[in-house]
């Protein structure tokens, strides 16, 4: 696992944008996309770049169940909003919220990423050290699947939403064998409150309790944080 400290979120969005920059000069054709507030540093560095991803198929790692693509507080939305707006992909893929049969859906999520695997696969962290919606007890071999929101993480995504009652409960989510199998894994953390994940994440004994400590066991992931992240790294 490699680790970039940076100065702060704004650098650690610059150094992001390389690595992916890279990775498409490289050829790379499919990218794993995150939501959240940790990675808008990042697609603000990509929107105004002259990067060009109409060859290029984006997979998200989740959506609120409940909230259809056009309700602000979707991920769908976001994304809309923060990327696919003023970069246009050739295919855009996050999972369906709406879905009246959330058991198929997962399976064609999962068909679709060993149709198109996955060669970046961007990644936050939580300060419980879920990564996506893959909360602590998650077993690390689980495909897409539809999550229970933890308290913490219903808490820590309530500021999205006008009062906590409207955060849904559940979510459709890439799985942690998903992740696993992108070729390359960039995961970004900004702030003190991540400190604790992150020095988890590095230093911390592989636990299913701890959902980040898997990527140890991947051959290719870089940790981006800023100082205050990396604050209790040895
Ligand atoms: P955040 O969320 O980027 O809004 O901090 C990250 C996460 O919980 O995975």
């Amino acid at each position: 696992m490699k680790v970039i400290v940076t100065k702060d979120k704004y650098a650690g969005g610059k150094a992001t944008f390389d690595i992916f920059a890279e990775a498409l000069k490289q050829g790379a054709k499919v990218l794993g996309l995150a939501t959240g507030s940790t990675p808008l540093t990042f697609y603000q560095e990509v929107v105004t770049s002259s990067l060009d991803f109409s060859d290029v198929i984006s997979i998200n790692l989740d959506e609120y169940v409940g909230l259809a693509p056009d309700n602000p507080q979707s991920y769908h939305y976001f994304m809309q909003k923060h990327l696919f707006d003023a970069k246009p992909f050739k295919a855009c893929y996050l999972p369906d919220g709406l879905t009246q049969d959330p058991a198929t859906f997962c399976q064609q999520y999962d068909q679709l990423m060993l149709d198109h695997p996955i060669d970046v696969q961007l990644l936050g962290i939580g300060q419980n050290g879920h990564i996506a919606f893959n909360e602590p007890g998650t077993p690390f071999n689980l495909g897409t699947h539809e999550v229970q929101l933890t308290e913490s993480t219903i808490k820590a995504n309530a500021r999205f939403f006008n009062e906590i009652s409207e955060v849904p409960k559940t979510a459709i989510c890439m799985g942690i064998k998903n992740i696993m199998a992108a070729k390359k894994i960039v995961l970004l953390a900004f702030g003190t409150e991540k400190a604790h994940a992150v020095k988890q994440l590095v230093e911390g004994t592989i636990t299913e309790a701890i959902p980040a400590t898997v990527l140890q066991r991947h051959h290719d992931v870089t940790v981006i944080c800023d100082e205050a992240a990396a604050a209790e790294l040895k």
